[in-house]
């Protein structure tokens, strides 16, 4: 296990001894940043109120937007909620990965209400990351986890990421590399009569509806169910633009496919390249010395439409 310090935070390789290490603070009630597939999530017990406080605190995070609950297996998520046939379809396609399934809670599963922020439904996702499975083994418990940022700011996909943002507020972050996938979990709400799609994110609607047999529900769009769903949210300090062809001279580019940029997506057009490298461009034009960002037009297919949902929210002021 290295340790560097940075600011408060201790920030340990994922390894045997890291991992104890963070379950250990864990079991004492404190709260530690850990990489998932999707992005780093700042994880605490999901029974313990004051950890689960301590989450919102460090965030800044409004305590009416509930948490994600994250738990090892099917198995662990059926103590916590009601899997109807359908979800217990698109939990055996997806799970492990990065799918969150907002389903019935069960009545005294345990779960503080502070995660739930007092919702009858709760937010479940069973994740890939090595890390992330084996600090959910080492600490049998179910942990609470949302991004690792404040709360409205670039999402973290990198260490240095979670150090920046939250290096003062927290005292521990394991180190598991660069997150693959690059965009946080989709988001599907189970319903009576079928489900809806709270959240675009690295598994599309299309991979949903095609294992549920029926096309989503419509979701009303003053809902703030999924408050990641806010208009503003994901967002850089500076201005930024979208669709741009060329950069205006203040403005730092972020490229994608032919145009090429200060930075570039992916100058193949792949569409699961630029997802995963999107918060790690944003966090390097914030912290460029030009004014503004451009971002050039990424198409709207695939995982393109949850890399467009987050751009979108990151452009409104
Ligand atoms: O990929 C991810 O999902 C990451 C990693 C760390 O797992 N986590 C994440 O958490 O993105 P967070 O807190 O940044 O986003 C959680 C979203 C919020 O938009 C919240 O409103 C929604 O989940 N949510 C949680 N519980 C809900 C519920 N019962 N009903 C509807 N939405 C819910
Ligand atoms: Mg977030």
């Amino acid at each position: 296990m290295q340790a560097t310090n940075i600011l408060n935070a201790r920030i340990v390789q994922s390894d045997s001894a890291g991992i104890s290490a963070a379950a250990s603070l864990l079991s004492q009630g404190q709260i530690v940043a850990v990489p998932t597939e999707t992005v780093y999530g700042l994880a605490a017990d999901a029974s313990n109120a004051a950890a689960v406080a301590a989450i919102y605190a460090a965030k800044g995070r409004p305590d009416f937007n509930p948490l994600i609950v994250h738990v090892a297996d099917v198995a662990r998520a059926e103590l916590l909620a009601i899997f109807s046939e359908l979800a217990h379809n698109l939990a055996n396609a997806f799970w492990p990965g990065p799918l969150t399934l907002v389903l019935p809670q069960r009545q005294n599963n345990g779960v503080t209400g502070a995660v739930t922020a007092g919702l009858q439904t709760i937010a479940l996702r069973c994740p890939a990351h090595p890390a992330m499975r084996a600090l959910l083994a080492e600490s049998g418990m179910a942990l609470a986890a949302p991004s690792a940022n404040k709360s409205g700011a670039i999402s973290p996909t990198k260490v240095e990421h979670v150090a920046e943002g939250l290096g003062k507020d927290i005292s521990l972050i394991l180190d598991g590399g660069v997150c693959t996938a690059g965009l946080e979990s989709t988001i599907i709400a189970i319903r009576e009569n079928g489900w809806q799609l709270l959240r675009p994110g690295p598994i599309t609607a299309e991979q949903v509806a095609a294992i549920a047999g029926v096309e989503p529900l419509p979701v009303a769009s003053d809902s703030i169910e999924a408050p990641g769903q806010l208009a503003s949210h994901y967002a850089p300090r500076k201005l930024l633009r979208l669709e741009a062809v060329a950069a205006e001279s203040d403005e730092w580019l972020i490229g994608f496919g032919q145009v090429l940029g200060d930075d570039n997506l992916s100058e193949i057009g792949n569409l699961a390249e630029a997802a995963a490298k999107l918060f790690d461009a944003l966090h390097r034009a914030d912290n460029s010395d030009s004014p503004k960002i451009a971002v050039a037009s990424i198409p709207d297919e695939g995982i393109g439409v949850a890399i467009n949902d987050r751009l979108a929210r990151a452009a409104v002021r």
